[in-house]
């Protein structure tokens, strides 16, 4: 029985020292793994790829040499050689996308920086601006009157088609305008509120729309351009009209006007000239690597002394032509937030102009006062201080409510 414990206690210690043993040489084992693979991590890493933000001034060794031993020449070389790859260097490749050519193309993160940071920051400014600057104007300026108050007799402004063609322009740049703004600011400003699902559907739909649209703008813009280019053609009246700030300061104030005023004629020329660059730029989108316009507009630009980069890759084509959509798109909004403003709340019945295409004619008298003259002859009431003609308020002579007498 002695025996027997003494013999279990004696098979119980070699078992514990056994047991050790194997613990010791276990740890062994792994320290001696782990050894090597700390020596072996240098060399190692040098044949790892290194995260995507990670800045290193170093020139990769050739074919995994270490580089200590790499000859200075040769080093030189290597750094040359990735230095041209970082700045974008284009090579030739046999492959028919002649994109693949350039490896590296550095400027992306710059200008995804401008897009997705700048762009959004001083677009809001621009548009907070303008909303900032029309709720001023009418705080102090209130709706602009007509100052003999409405004749009860109406003139044709525009015709079906001109406002067929205004409204197909109109729409489909409030509907591009909207999904647009999505496009920039629909993520910060939507998903949170909306929840990812939702946006996403949504900016699927707005971006199927915001494509299809544009082809109804860009013929708004077309018939616009037909009907209205001959009333657009700069005058001698525009001067005075410019000048007297197109009486929008003053009550007493109508300087004359044909069809349009100068500032009707400078938003018109601004919409066609904007309209025609964010067609271009979007069509340059919609059908990627097609077109290359930026490199050829920046060689004609620098014959009038900028300097600007001629030998455009193609992918940077496509990244100027969404920087320059981006910024024509919110131009666009804010001039046209101005005109819906003074078309609609801002000025009294200028809207039946696009909405009936009917005008009271002391409007068209005190606004348009030449081309008024031109359709009804001339002013029955101007020998008595007639305010589109002499700039000074009348006393209501049309019979009509006399409100803008205030
Ligand atoms: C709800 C939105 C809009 C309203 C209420 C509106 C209203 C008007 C009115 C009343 C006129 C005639 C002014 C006159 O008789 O002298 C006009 C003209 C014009 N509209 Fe609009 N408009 C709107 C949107 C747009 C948009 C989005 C564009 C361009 C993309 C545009 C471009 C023009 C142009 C080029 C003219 C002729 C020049 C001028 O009168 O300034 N409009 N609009």
């Amino acid at each position: 029985m002695i025996r027997n414990t003494a013999s279990r206690s004696i098979a119980a210690v070699s078992g514990e020292q056994s047991s050790s043993a194997v613990a010791t040489g276990t740890l062994a084992a792994l320290a001696t793994i782990l050894f090597f693979l700390i020596t072996a991590l240098p060399v190692s890493a040098q044949t790892v790829r290194p995260p995507d933000n990670a800045v290193t001034n170093a020139a990769p060794p050739q074919d995994g040499a270490n580089p200590a031993n790499v000859p200075s020449k040769v080093k030189t070389q290597n750094a040359d050689y990735w230095r041209g790859v970082r700045s974008g260097v284009r090579g030739n490749v046999s492959i028919p996308d002649k994109k693949a050519g350039v490896l590296v193309q550095s400027q992306g993160e710059e200008w995804r920086q401008t897009r997705t940071a700048v762009l959004p920051r001083y677009g809001s400014y621009a548009l907070f601006g303008v909303l900032f600057a029309l709720a001023t104007f009418y705080l102090i300026r209130g709706r602009i009157k007509i100052s003999r108050g409405l004749s009860g007799r109406t003139i044709e402004r525009f015709t079906d088609i001109e406002r067929m063609g205004h409204w197909l322009m109109a729409v489909s740049f409030i509907i591009l305008g909207l999904t647009g703004l999505n496009l920039i600011y629909g993520k910060e400003v939507l998903m949170p509120l909306l929840g990812k699902d939702l946006f996403a559907s949504m900016t699927a739909l707005g971006k199927w729309l915001h494509n299809y649209i544009a082809f109804a703008f860009m013929a708004g813009l077309v018939i616009s351009f037909v009907f209205w280019l001959r009333h657009n053609i700069p005058n001698s009246a525009d001067v005075r009209w410019l000048a007297e700030g197109g009486g929008m300061f003053s009550k007493s104030s109508h300087p004359p006007a044909r069809k349009f005023n100068a500032g009707q004629k400078i938003l018109f020329w601004l919409i066609m000239l904007s309209g025609l660059s964010i067609s271009l730029s979007g069509l340059a989108l919609l059908f990627p690597f097609q077109f290359s316009m930026f490199g050829p507009t920046f060689a004609l630009l620098n014959v009038f002394g900028f300097d600007l980069p001629t030998n455009l890759a193609r992918v940077e084509e496509m990244q100027y032509a969404a920087l320059w959509h981006g910024i024509v798109g919110l131009f666009m909004m804010c001039i046209i937030i101005a005109h819906i403003y003074i078309g609609s709340i801002g000025m009294e019945g200028a809207f039946d102009a696009m909405g009936s295409g009917q005008v009271d004619e002391n409007w068209a008298r005190e606004h348009h006062n030449l081309w008024a003259e031109e359709v009804l002859g001339p002013d029955p009431d101007a020998g008595h201080g007639n305010a589109a003609a002499s700039g000074e308020d009348a006393t209501n002579p049309g019979g009509g409510t006399p409100e803008a007498a205030t």
